[in-house]
Order: structure tokens, then sequence, then C-alpha cells
């Protein structure tokens, strides 16, 4: 079987060279393997939450989608899609909510450091928070169990909410599986590999330090970034220490195993900082030139991308729209006109929801049909010997759309063979009556036993 990986990727920002070589770069290799099927998308709802510019989520959305595409994701292998696209998200959201822990969502990091924030400043617990923020693991949630992803490759940060994710998911599995799994239960993954990349001052490169290099924004940019970068202050000639310059470690992302031991070996030779710098500009210009390109192309026909994404959420709605069916119907959220006929059918795979029980009393041998809740659903008649209510009761469990159950004055009765073999109780209504007969066939279909 395929493995399904999925990733999101908040539309809050401009992409930056970390973002680059730690996510999307591993992601969009990731999606080359074989028995892979990738689902990467832009959490556009994820970034309301964290953000009201309208302007900024549009400019965000479109320079990311063009980083990826200019990266070399193929749509064809990978579906690539707006999280807002999938009106099967947030509709899936609600069916998780409705079994997500309050209790659970309370310990999410991001909410907690929020109230610890407004508790430290004396203010009220949940100043300021949003149901957004609140509610976000479980959107994610709805991310990851809406394609029954099995490994979620995130940042550290994140592995909380895949955690979330499965307690969610296997809760919804044991309320309304029975007894199969509807969801995937996910799985983080963290990429020990792909070394966090540091930035100018060498802490880990992120917006939020104002540190970091552009990724496709001009060569003259890029180089003017680089020659920000800290050092220490070895002179020309003086041996440097590669394991503890970050520029070095900027380089080793991108760079094959020679070229590093060439760069390393130069700047324990005592290679000048300006010099190694110029390096570092000259392989990053070369290996993001093209993709600059090609995002510069991009984002100059935004008809064209819209274009993709459409076509990528048309591909994400096949698998949705008839999982998030199923779903509503596992939850009770089903259509009135082929109720009966789709409990049969949704359910034949089920585990055993009748239960037959034989006995015997005054009058003869005698079996039972119990609901899941022990609730009787028939009385069968008094049999004169155990061998023939066997054979009525073998009868009533396996004849499935056969079975001869006749509905009349608001009592179900069971025939073989021009005989009332066994009744149900007398209902008070029609209603009530013709909901005990969707019953009785989908306890009966599903019954392997
Ligand atoms: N919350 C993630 C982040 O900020 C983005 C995200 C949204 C995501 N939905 C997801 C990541 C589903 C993985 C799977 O990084």
């Amino acid at each position: 079987m395929n493995t399904r990986i999925l990733t999101g990727i908040t539309t809050t920002g401009t992409p930056h060279l970390g973002n680059y070589a730690g996510a999307i770069r591993p992601a969009i290799a990731a999606s080359h393997a074989d028995n892979v099927e990738s689902f990467y998308f832009l959490a556009d709802y994820h970034a309301l939450i964290k953000c009201d510019d309208p302007a900024r989520i549009q400019r965000s959305r479109l320079e990311i989608a063009a980083t990826w595409l200019a990266g070399g994701l193929d749509t064809d292998r990978a579906t690539f899609y707006r999280q807002s696209d999938i009106p099967e998200i947030p509709e899936l959201m609600w069916l998780l909510t409705c079994v997500a822990a309050k209790g659970l969502l309370n310990r999410a990091h991001a909410y907690k450091a929020s109230v610890d924030q407004n508790e430290a400043a004396g203010a009220d617990a949940d100043a300021g928070i949003s149901m957004g923020l609140f509610s976000y693991p479980v959107l994610m949630a709805a991310d990851i169990l809406m394609f029954n992803a099995h490994k979620v490759p995130v940042g550290r940060d994140q592995i909380q909410h895949v955690e979330m994710a499965r307690d969610i998911g296997q809760r919804f599995n044991h309320l309304f599986g029975q007894g199969r799994d509807l969801f995937t239960l996910p799985e983080a993954v963290i990429e020990e590999d792909v070394a966090t990349l540091p930035g100018l001052d060498g802490r880990k490169m992120s917006k939020s330090y104002d540190n970091t290099i552009p990724l496709f924004s001009s060569s003259k940019e890029l180089k003017s970034a680089i020659s920000r970068i800290v050092t220490d202050s070895k002179l020309p000639g003086e041996a440097k220490d590669p394991d503890n310059s970050h520029l070095f470690t900027l380089y080793q992302a991108f760079s094959t195993p020679a070229e590093q031991a060439a760069i390393r070996a130069d700047l324990q030779d005592g290679l000048a900082w300006g010099e190694a710098k110029q390096r570092l500009f000259t392989l990053l210009d070369e290996q993001l030139s093209e993709p600059r390109e090609r995002y510069h192309a991009l984002l100059a026909k935004p008809n064209e991308l819209e274009d993709i994404l459409q076509a990528g959420a048309a591909k994400a709605r096949k698998t949705a729209g008839p999982f998030l069916q199923q779903l509503r119907e596992a939850v009770g959220l089903r259509s009135f006109a082929v109720q009966g006929a789709d409990l049969t059918s949704s359910k034949k795979k089920a585990k055993k929801v009748s239960r037959v029980v034989s006995f015997r009393d005054d009058e003869g041998f005698r079996f039972r049909v119990l609901n899941r809740k022990g609730e009787d659903l028939l009385l069968s008649k008094a049999f004169a010997d155990g061998r023939a209510a066997g054979m009525a009761s073998k009868h009533v469990q396996t004849a499935q759309d056969d079975l001869d159950i006749r509905q009349a004055d608001q009592q179900l009765s069971v025939w073989l063979e021009d005989e009332c073999i066994a009744q149900s109780q007398q209902y008070a209504t029609d209603d009530a009556c013709a909901e005990a007969l969707a019953e009785l066939r989908s306890a009966l279909a599903s019954d392997e036993s």
C-alpha cells in the first residue's frame, strides 16, 4: 500500500531560504519516491487565525504556491491545493469538534502560551484569544484525517498537534467505527537529517528573529544578505573552525560532500570570510537562479496559478467528498430517502450488531433477535422441536435481502413458506415501525456469523 504523506504551510509570510531547505525541498523530494502519495496544501484557514490583513494573506498564498511549483513540485504526482478550496475540511472539523475533549485542547501549547501571557500580565486568562486559536488543533486534525495521512512532516512545535489529531481520530473511530477504523491514525515525522538552517546571526532562521536570507529575490539582495552573515573576527590567513561557523552550515545545506570538504579545508587553511561569503553566494545564486526565474514567471501569471490550484482542489475533493459522505453516515447524518438500503450496505462489513438468542418456554422452542442495546427486534413463534427452531433462526440470519419481512398494523412479521415464523412488537406509529424495519434489516445484514 502507498504511504500517504501530508503537510500544510500556513500562509502568512514569504518563504525564505530556511523554509526552502528545511521543509519545501525535502517535501518535494519525498513526493518523488515510489509508493508515496503526497498531499501538500496551503493552510490558509489557519492563516486567518494569526493574521487579519487580507492583502498579506492573499500575497502569501500566491508566493507560497509559486515557491512550491518553482521548486519543482510535480502536481501530477502530488495533490497540491488550498485548504480553503476544500469545503469538506471545515465540515469534518465540526464532526471532530463534537468529539474533541475541551480538556485536550486546553493543553495545546499555543493556547496555553497565550493564557500564560495573559495571566502574567494580570489580564483575564482568555483576553484576546479567539475560538480560532483555541480550535486550531481541531482544524489541523481535520486536514490530516480527511486524507487518512500516515505521515505528517512537521517542525517540532507541531508534534503535539499531530498527536492531538491521533487522539481525536481514535476517539471518532471508537465512537462511530463499529469496530473498524474510519480514520488512519497519523504519525508526525521530524526530518532529523535536515538541519534547521541558521540565520544571519546564527540563531534559527526565522522571520521573528529578522535574520532570514531571502529565497527568490534578486541576486543583488541575496548578495547583500550574505554579506551580513555574522562571523568571528579571524583575519584572512588565520585558520577558521568550520564546525563553529554558521556560514559553513549554510554552505553545507546546498553543496555536495566534495564541495563541503573543499571549503572546509580552505577555511582551515585561512580562507578569508569575505571570500567564503563570495563562494556561498555563487553556490546559492547558481542553484536558485533557475527556480527564481520560474517563480517570477508564475507570479506574473496568477491566472495559471489559479488553474493549477483549482485542478489540485478538484483532485483532493475526489477523495474528500466520498469520504466525508461516509463519515456523515457514520454519525447518523443520512438521507431519509434511502435510509433502509443505506444502513444495509454501509454496515455490511461492520461487526455483528445483532444477537440471536435461542430459548425454550412452556410452549416450545423459540429465538429472539436483539439489537445492540439488547432490545427485542423479533420474537419467533414456538417451534415444536429445537431443530426446526434452529433452521428458522438460521434462515432469518442468512437470507439477507430474500428474507420475507412484512409490515402491517405497525408490526413486523417474518415469513417462511407461507408461515409466519417471527414477529416484532406492535409499534405506536407507522414511522416507528418503519424505523424498526430499517434497524432489523441492518442488524441482519451485518450479521455474518
Ligand atoms: N500548523 C502547521 C504549521 O503552522 C500548518 C498546518 C496546518 C499543518 N494544517 C496542517 C501541518 C496539517 C501539517 C498537517 O506549521
